[in-house]
C-alpha cells in the first residue's frame, strides 16, 4: 500500500470518553477538536498523524452507536455536522488525518430502511434485511447465534417472519446480496469521503456475507457448558459468515475507496483460529492491494512472553511478505486494557514492540498514558455484551471509561460526573503528570513515535535477532542506509546480551547509564531498548 506514507501510527479515539465540552457527561466532537494539540503540530504533542473516530452518528446507542439510524448525520449528543466539518479542518491544519468507522453489516431497528422493510412483507425495503418464515413448529429459522447472546433471530409477529441479526436484536443485519443495499452503502462512502474524511475503518466484516442457504451451523465440539466460556464459541461458525461473497462486496466498497486520492480502509476482522491464518489474511490484503488491509489482532490473545511474541511477529511478517503493511493493534474499544491484560512493565514493553515493529501501529485512547481497566459497578455496566452475558468477563465498559487527562477533578475529561466511573488511579496516571516524567508511559510513546519518522523504522525490513530465547526477544530494522536493534527483556530477571555490533542506544525504558558496554548490552527486569548499529 502506498497510501498514507506519511502516517506513523492511527490514535482510536472513543468520543464518549475522549472530551466533555458540554458538561452531560459524554464526550463530544467539539473535545475531540479541543484535544488536538495532544495529539499532533505541537512540541508537547504526542506526536501521532491520524486519528480513528470511533462511530458518532445517530443511534439509540443499544451498542454505542454501532447501532446506525443515519449514516449520514452526527448524533446530537456528539455535537452537529458542522462541528464534524470543523474537526476535520482543524485536524487537517495540524496534519492529522481522520478515519472514521462504517458500520456495514447492521443498522439499528430504529433506522427508517427497518422500519420500512418491516412494515410488510411485500414493502420494497424488505429485502433490505435478512427475513425468513419461521421453521413449521414456529422455532427460528436455524441455529445461528448473535455474537451478544441468545438466538440471532428475533420474531416480528406481526408479519409473521423472523429477522436476522447477529448481533443485538436491535441491531438487524442488512442483506448485502442485494445490489440495492450495497449501492446505498457505497453512497455512504461517498458521503464521508466528500466531506474530506481520509480512512474508513469498516466494522465486522466478516458477518456481510452468510451461506445463501442459510445452513445451521455445526456445534464447537470443544466447547464446555457451564466452564465460563463464551456461549458463541459453542458454535463453530461455518455458515453464518464469511460467505463465498465476502471479498466482492470488500472489492465493491475498496473500489469506492480507491476513486478518491490518499484514502484508505482497513477491515475489522478477527481471523477464524480454526481455520488457516496466512490465507485468511492474504484474502483481506489481495482485496485491493493499494488502498485496503486488515487490522492484525493476535496481539490481544498471544500469551504474554518473549517466546510466545516472537513466534507471532515472525510468523506474521513472513506470511504477508514486505509488500502488505502491517497494522498491529494491541487494544481496542473491545478487549480489556493492556496493562489490565500483562501487567505495566510488560504493557510497556508491548508498546516498545507496538511502536518499533514495521506498519503502521494502532494505538487506542489512554494505552499511550498506560490506563487499566476501570473498575464497574454492576449498577453502573451499560455494555449490552456485559448485560447478555453476565459475569464471563466479556463486558467492555471497563476499557472504555473516560480519558485520564490530569489530576483535576473528573481526570479533567468534564465538569460532571461522566457516563462512566474514571479509574481510580488518574492523580497519577495522566496525560499532565506523564509528560516530563521520563521513565512515564506517555514520555515512551512520544519518544518513539518520534523515532518513526526514522525512514528505517517505518519502511525498513523486519529481521529476527538470532539471540532470541525465552527471556528476550531481539529483531533488527534495516535499510540501505542504517540498521536498528531492538531487544526486549521480556522476563523479570536482568541479563547480559553480546550483541555483535557497535551500537548507541536511541531509547530505553530504564533510565540507566551504561546500558551498553562494548558489544554487550545490560538490560534490567523488563527493559527494552532500541540500539542504532554505528558501524
Ligand atoms: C465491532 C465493534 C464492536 C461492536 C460490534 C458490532 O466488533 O468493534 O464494538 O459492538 O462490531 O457492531
Amino acid at each position: 500500500m502506498k497510501r498514507w506514507q506519511n502516517v506513523n501510527g492511527i490514535y482510536q479515539i472513543y468520543p464518549r470518553s475522549f472530551k466533555d465540552t458540554n458538561s452531560d457527561g459524554v464526550g463530544d466532537l467539539a473535545g475531540i477538536t479541543e484535544k488536538l494539540d495532544y495529539i499532533n503540530g505541537k512540541p508537547d504533542s504526542l506526536g501521532i498523524n491520524a486519528i480513528w473516530l470511533s462511530p458518532f452518528y445517530p443511534s439509540p446507542m443499544a451498542d454505542f452507536g454501532y447501532d446506525i439510524t443515519d449514516y449520514c448525520g452526527v448524533n446530537p449528543l456528539f455535537g452537529t455536522l458542522d462541528d464534524f466539518s470543523r474537526l476535520i479542518d482543524e485536524a487537517h491544519a495540524r496534519d492529522i488525518k481522520v478515519m472514521i468507522d462504517y458500520v456495514p453489516n447492521h443498522t439499528s431497528d430504529e433506522h427508517a430502511w427497518f422500519e420500512e422493510s418491516k412494515s410488510s412483507r411485500e414493502n420494497k425495503k424488505r429485502d433490505w434485511y435478512v427475513w425468513r418464515d419461521p421453521k413449521p413448529d414456529g422455532t427460528p429459522p436455524n441455529n445461528w447465534l448473535s455474537v451478544f447472546g441468545g438466538s440471532a433471530w428475533e420474531f416480528d409477529p406481526a408479519s409473521g417472519q423472523y429477522y436476522l441479526h447477529s448481533f443485538l436484536t436491535k441491531q438487524p443485519d442488512l442483506n448485502w446480496s442485494n445490489p440495492e443495499v450495497r449501492e446505498a452503502m457505497c453512497d455512504v462512502l461517498h458521503f464521508w469521503l466528500k466531506i474530506g474524511v481520509d480512512g474508513i475503518r469498516a466494522d465486522a466484516v466478516r458477518w456481510i456475507s452468510k451461506d445463501p442457504d442459510l445452513r445451521d451451523n455445526p456445534l464447537n465440539p470443544n466447547y464446555e457448558e457451564g466452564k465460563g466460556m463464551d456461549p458463541y464459541l459453542s458454535q463453530i461458525q461455518t455458515f453464518s459468515r464469511y460467505g463465498v461473497h465476502l471479498f466482492a462486496h470488500l472489492r465493491q466498497i475498496s473500489d469506492v475507496i480507491e476513486s478518491y486520492p490518499d484514502r484508505i480502509i482497513l477491515f475489522e476482522d478477527y481471523p477464524d483460529a480454526s481455520l488457516d491464518l496466512k490465507s485468511q489474511y492474504s484474502e483481506f490484503y489481495a482485496v485491493n492491494p493499494h488502498v485496503a488491509a486488515p487490522f492484525n489482532f493476535e496481539g490481544f490473545k498471544v500469551e504474554y512472553g518473549a517466546g510466545p511474541f516472537r513466534k507471532f511477529i515472525d510468523r506474521f511478517q513472513a506470511d504477508i511478505g514486505v509488500e502488505s503493511r502491517p497494522f498491529y493493534c494491541f487494544g481496542n474499544h473491545d478487549k480489556p486494557r493492556l496493562v489490565s491484560r500483562v501487567g505495566k512493565e510488560q504493557a510497556k514493553l508491548l508498546g516498545l514492540l507496538q511502536l518499533t515493529l514495521p506498519g503502521t501501529p494502532v494505538i487506542y485512547y489512554g494505552d499511550e498514558i498506560g490506563m487499566k481497566n476501570g473498575i464497574i459497578s454492576p449498577d453502573k455496566v451499560h455494555d449490552p455484551f456485559e448485560k447478555q452475558t453476565p459475569g464471563l468477563g466479556l463486558g467492555r465498559d471497563p476499557e472504555r471509561t473516560p480519558m485520564q487527562w490530569s489530576a483535576e477533578p473528573f481526570a479533567g475529561f468534564s465538569r460532571v460526573e461522566p457516563w462512566l466511573p474514571i479509574a481510580s488511579d488518574f492523580t497519577t496516571e495522566n496525560a499532565v503528570e506523564e509528560l516530563h516524567d521520563p521513565t512515564s508511559f506517555l514520555y515512551m510513546y512520544r519518544a518513539l513515535l518520534s523515532l518513526r519518522d526514522m525512514h528505517v523504522l517505518r519502511f525498513g525490513t523486519y529481521a529476527p535477532w538470532d539471540g532470541s530465547d525465552e527471556f528476550v526477544y531481539g529483531y533488527f530494522r534495516e535499510d540501505t542506509e542504517s540498521q536498528i536493534l531492538i531487544l526486549l527483556n521480556m522476563s523479570a530477571e536482568p541479563t547480559m546480551r553480546d550483541v555483535g555490533i557497535d551500537g548507541q542506544i536511541m531509547y530505553s525504558t530504564h533510565a540507566v547509564d551504561n546500558a551498553m558496554i562494548g558489544n554487550s548490552v545490560a538490560l534490567q527486569a523488563y527493559h527494552g531498548v532500541v540500539i542504532r548499529n554505528i558501524r
